[in-house]
């Protein structure tokens, strides 16, 4: 008999939710998001920093959210950012400010003492390994960037896991200890920044000035102050009161630490097990993990993509989708749906549905591929993804061709509306990928929606 203590135990329900991307970032889980949004009382961030971009459109006024959940769009939701995201203060400050202007009320976001900061250092250190990794050393040139956004994550994370000098949300607000840690990262730092210091206007240096920097992120923590909180307190009496938080995932499977295609990848920890290291909330209270792809492949930066497409239909999908970086404006790079690394990313984080987002961008292609298999160096096939960014880049995709839909769908309301090869390719992911289709989306309004 297990032992009680004469308390009743109730295993606790799994009553929250969790959207995560199934490719390389920028699926469309800020709609997703906002369409669960309404059925929860929380929406928490649990990975990555200001290197995500979501866009979400409501009431046909576009919204680019970068670290705060989409959750905020929804008025009185909880808005939390968790402690594993890397939070760039000076850039959640613009976003605050950006939302109130369009009428957005901020009031119901918090954001973890425990969250790491990512300084201004931080990005200046981003840029300087990926000029390296392109430069090069010895005179010999390198094997080529990652490709990141420059937005300082991988620096930041790499200092949460070093400890010493990194800087937390709570240590913006005690401003003995958070001028010693500056100082001390800058030491740390010195050998990298002082050739870098050369040539450099007096508003650069202020980046790698303790001074300055302890002014600065002091001045930044008193404006936030009331907003930073043990944030994991805050969810767990959310699910004791009976309330439902929906996590939020930024980036993508593929972009994943360990489960994507290192090295081109992000810092954190994307798939649905980040929920928990990231929040404080054990997976186990997730009782349903959507899963979202876009019904083509797109990626931003460096790293293999099997079905790249560099024609015409990649041009016209690339426009078609406003297929350009919400953070940092680049082009994305386009290609077929790949289905290997669709069914890989589901598995991994165990989704129990999925959401085809901008299936509209597919109207008009006479035929549409979708990979279904590898083709490695030695002629042999397999359908088992290969994370290996190595490995990868030599397999070449194997595809299947389904038929094309002529028709403009962006109107579609239901699935009965869809044209039959629309349908039918949306039948094909299901089957192929083993998990329902429980949301079509045929465009960025929240109208645009099929709940399946
Ligand atoms: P980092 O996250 O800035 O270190 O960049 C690492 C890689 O992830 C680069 O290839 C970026 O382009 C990519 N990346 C990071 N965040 C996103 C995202 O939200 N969408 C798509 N790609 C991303």
């Amino acid at each position: 008999m297990p032992i009680t203590g004469g308390v009743e135990f109730k295993p606790a329900k799994a009553s929250c939710s969790a959207v995560v991307g199934l490719q390389w970032g920028d699926e469309g889980k800020g709609k997703a998001v906002d369409l669960l949004a309404g059925e929860h009382d929380a929406v928490a961030r649990y990975n990555g920093g200001a290197n995500a971009g979501h866009s979400v459109v409501v009431g046909g006024v576009r919204f680019s959210l970068h670290l705060i959940p989409s959750g905020i769009l929804y008025p009185g939701k909880r808005a939390v950012i968790g402690n594993g995201v890397v939070v760039d203060p000076w850039k959640l400050v613009e976003e605050i400010d950006g939302l109130n202007a369009k009428g957005v009320n901020t009031s119901g976001l918090c954001v973890s003492d425990r969250a790491h900061v990512v300084m201004p250092y931080h990005k200046i250190e981003d840029g300087l390994r990926e000029d390296l990794l392109s430069r090069g050393v010895d005179g010999k040139k390198g094997s080529g960037n990652l490709g990141t956004t420059r937005r300082g994550i991988g620096p930041a994370y790499a200092e949460k896991v070093q400890r010493g000098c990194a800087i937390r949300m709570s240590d913006l607000l005690k401003p003995a200890a958070l001028r010693e840690r500056i100082a001390m990262a800058l030491e740390v730092k010195a050998g990298m920044f002082n050739p870098w210091k050369e040539g450099k206007s007096g508003a650069e240096l202020a980046d790698v000035s303790v001074d300055s920097l302890a002014e600065r992120a002091e001045r930044i923590g008193q404006r936030l102050a009331p907003m930073i909180k043990d944030t994991t307190q805050v969810l767990q009496e959310t699910l004791a009161g009976g309330g439902r938080i929906l996590f939020e995932s930024a980036n993508g499977t593929l972009l994943d630490v360990d489960h994507g295609t290192y090295p081109f990848v992000t810092g954190s920890s994307c798939v649905v097990a980040g929920v928990g290291t990231g929040t404080g909330i054990p997976p186990m209270r997730l009782g349903r993990v959507l899963g979202i792809m876009k019904a083509y492949s797109t990626r931003v930066g460096s790293g293999p993509l099997p079905t790249e497409l560099n024609d015409d239909v990649a041009h016209r999908i690339r426009e078609r989708g406003r297929e350009y970086g919400t953070t940092t404006g680049r082009p994305r790079r386009v290609g077929w749906l790949d289905l290997v690394a669709v069914k890989y990313s589901t598995a991994v984080n165990g989704a129990t549905g999925i959401c085809i987002t901008l299936l509209d961008v597919l109207a008009g292609l006479t035929t549409i591929r979708v990979c279904t298999g590898y083709r490695l160096a030695d002629g042999t096939v397999t359908d088992r993804f290969i994370p290996d960014a190595g490995d990868l880049a030599m397999a070449q995709p194997v595809y299947t061709d389904l038929e094309g839909f002529g028709d403009e769908i962006s109107g579609a309301k239901k699935l009965a509306d869809l044209p039959r090869a629309a349908l039918a390719y949306v039948e094909f992911v299901a089957r192929f990928v083993g998990v329902p289709v429980d949301i079509v989306s045929v465009g960025p309004g929240r109208e645009q929606t099929i709940m399946c």
